[in-house]
């Protein structure tokens, strides 16, 4: 199979559950052959944008950062994951011009949901006046309208989640279906259908 990378850019609030379902994504988009990487906001912000903030332009040069990462990997056949809750829309179209192939995934969670998650405290440390600059209290977040793939997380599992957008992904044929292991690899009038791209 010839592989042309893409971007798969996930977008939410804190909370949204980026992360977790982009960690469920990547070891089956591997099993299916890709190579995958996580660029996930907080991890890099712990090293290449050790040195922003939260302010507008600090979380638009650290989009810009991701963008450009994941640019790269992307042109060298690899899936980048980017998991990064970028609230302003126009850093998502940058991203979606510069990098070309580029599925944008609103992780649609509404913020009551997320305020209740609360993975890492913060929503409780804004409400309280501690932090600032927080993402859906005290700082915008900009909904995407634009989406390629929009997930609930509100209903199912991260796992459900992660096999929803695998199966929008083959849907919109940026990766080939599954090859379902009870039919024959080779052979057999389904078997070349699929192969052919029919199935
Ligand atoms: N369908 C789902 N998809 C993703 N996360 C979910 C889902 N259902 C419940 N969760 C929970 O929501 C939380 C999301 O946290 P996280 O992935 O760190 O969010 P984010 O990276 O968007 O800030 C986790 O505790 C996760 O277990
Ligand atoms: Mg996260």
């Amino acid at each position: 199979m010839s592989h042309h990378g893409f971007c798969l850019w996930l977008t939410g609030l804190p909370s949204a559950g980026k992360t977790t379902i982009a960690k469920a994504l990547t070891p089956k988009l591997k099993a299916r052959g890709w190579p995958v990487e996580l660029l996930d906001g907080d991890e890099v912000r712990m090293g290449l944008s050790a040195d922003l903030g939260f302010d507008r332009k600090s979380r638009e040069v650290h989009a810009s950062r991701v963008t450009f990462v994941a640019k790269l990997l992307a042109r060298n056949g690899a899936i980048p994951i980017v998991a990064l809750i970028s609230p302003y829309a126009s850093s998502r179209a940058k991203a979606r011009s510069d990098i070309g192939a580029f599925v944008e995934v609103y992780v649609t969670t509404p913020l009551e949901v997320c305020e209740q998650r609360d993975v890492k405290g913060l929503y409780k440390k804004a409400r309280a006046g501690v932090i600032h600059e927080m993402t859906g209290i005290d700082d915008p977040y900009e909904a995407p309208t634009n989406a390629e793939i929009v997930v609930d997380t509100v209903a199912g599992t991260p796992d459900e989640s992660a096999e929803y957008i695998l199966h929008e992904l083959e849907r919109l044929k940026w990766i080939a279906p599954a090859v379902e292991s009870r039919e024959p690899l080779v052979g057999g009038p389904a078997a070349s259908a699929r192969l052919a791209g029919n199935a």
